[in-house]
């Protein structure tokens, strides 16, 4: 009598994971990755989809609107920042041209795939042209206005993306301001974010404060290794890890300019696996602790001390490998995976060669649904062996 019930709860248990286990799912790993695509040897944009899908990460950032891509995604989970290239920004700054370039890179594609974020120009402002600076926020909020009138803006939301050289000091974290060069572009710029309510991202690189200094920094600190760390003067906080240490840094210098209201979030980090030899630490086992140890904070859903009800929000660079970007050797192996799709290093991402052909993904729970399903499918063998001995 007890066996019957046994395996209807257990049926029932079975039942409930597998129906439970892709909404689960839908929350993936938490990490961004950022696609980018300067190389002549990646795999198919619907070979990507079937990777990524295999690895759980459904939080793709592109540097342009990739038809392609996004025809490859259509009706996944996967979402998307969409970006536009410094190239744009003098154009977004027409209406009519924004309005274009919305009405064909997104509204084309959005009731398909899932696009919530458009990031307007990369690094701008620590670059040189002052021109380009003088467009940035007039073009965002180009971007912004035409996402208005087609009735998107509570779909997707508008930022750019800044180097970590926007700020003029960084230490201690609650002591962090802006370039006094830049407040003229960054106090609009503030003001917007907060208007529409939209994250403040940056790009940053321990990686190319440890290669400047490493008798100065400590590589256990950057690799968030255990280390002693560093406790902030004025505020008695206790920073592990220098990305931690940058990204308070910025909260600070936004709050000078009068804002406590916006979100800082990662649009880049990362850790190339090779370098040449005067780029020192760019190595696979640093590259490993970087990028492993980074997603299992994200995992933890942790924060940074000076916002410990914020989860750190973070794009890694890159999900492969790009041959044909210039400069050192470090920028071609910021990768996690080759371009056949093989991973440079395991920092325990479950996808591998086999998954990315076969479609499937060999999490703990499917092996625990596995098991059950084998559990019964076997007890009802006893079952009947159970029954044939009553009649004996
Ligand atoms: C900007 O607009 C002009 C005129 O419509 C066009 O010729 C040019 O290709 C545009 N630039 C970009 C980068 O799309």
């Amino acid at each position: 009598m007890a066996s019957p019930s046994l395996s209807s709860l257990v049926l029932f248990l079975s039942l409930f994971l597998l129906l439970s286990g892709p909404i689960l799912q839908i929350d993936g790993l938490g990490v961004g990755i950022n696609y980018g695509q300067i190389a002549n040897n990646l795999p198919s944009p619907s070979r990507v989809a079937i990777l990524l899908q295999s690895l759980q990460i459904n939080r793709v950032k592109l540097y342009d609107a990739d038809p392609n891509v996004l025809q490859a995604f259509a009706n996944s989970d996967v979402e998307f920042v969409l970006g536009l290239g410094n190239e744009y920004l003098y154009n977004m700054t027409d209406p009519n041209k924004a309005l274009t370039w919305i009405r064909t890179h997104v509204q084309s594609y959005i009731s398909q795939t899932k696009i919530t974020c458009i990031t307007v120009g990369n690094e701008v402002l620590t670059g040189d042209d002052l021109q380009l600076k003088s467009y940035l926020l007039p073009a965002m909020q180009g971007v912004y206005y035409a996402l208005g009138s087609l009735g998107l803006t509570t779909q997707v939301t508008v930022t750019t993306a800044h180097s970590i050289g926007i700020l003029g000091n960084s230490y201690p974290p609650s002591s962090g301001s802006f370039r006094p060069d830049l407040a003229e572009y960054l106090q609009p710029m503030l003001n917007f974010h907060s208007q529409i309510n939209s994250p403040f991202l940056i790009n940053a690189y321990p990686f190319f404060a440890y290669k400047g200094n490493p008798d100065q920094v400590s590589l256990d600190y950057v690799l968030f290794r255990p280390n002693p760390g560093m406790t902030d003067p004025n505020t008695n906080l206790h920073y592990d890890n220098m990305l931690y240490a940058q990204i308070d840094a910025v909260y600070s210098a936004i709050k000078q300019m009068g804002h406590a209201d916006i979100e800082v979030r990662i649009s880049e980090t990362g850790w190339p696996s090779k370098g040449d030899p005067d780029e020192v630490g760019a190595t696979l086992e640093n590259a490993a602790a970087y990028n492993g140890n980074l997603l299992r904070r994200i995992q933890r859903k942790e924060a940074t001390p000076g916002r410990p009800s914020v989860p750190i929000n973070v794009y890694v660079f890159a999900l492969f490998n790009e041959d044909m970007k210039p400069g050192p050797t470090s920028e071609r192996n910021y990768g996690l995976y080759y371009p056949d799709a093989t991973p440079v290093y395991n920092i325990g991402l479950q996808g591998n060669l086999p998954q990315f052909y076969t479609h499937s993904s060999d999490t703990p729970r499917t092996q625990l649904v596995s098991w059950i399903i084998l559990y019964i499918y076997f007890s009802r063998f006893f079952l009947i062996k159970d029954e044939s001995r009553c009649k004996n």
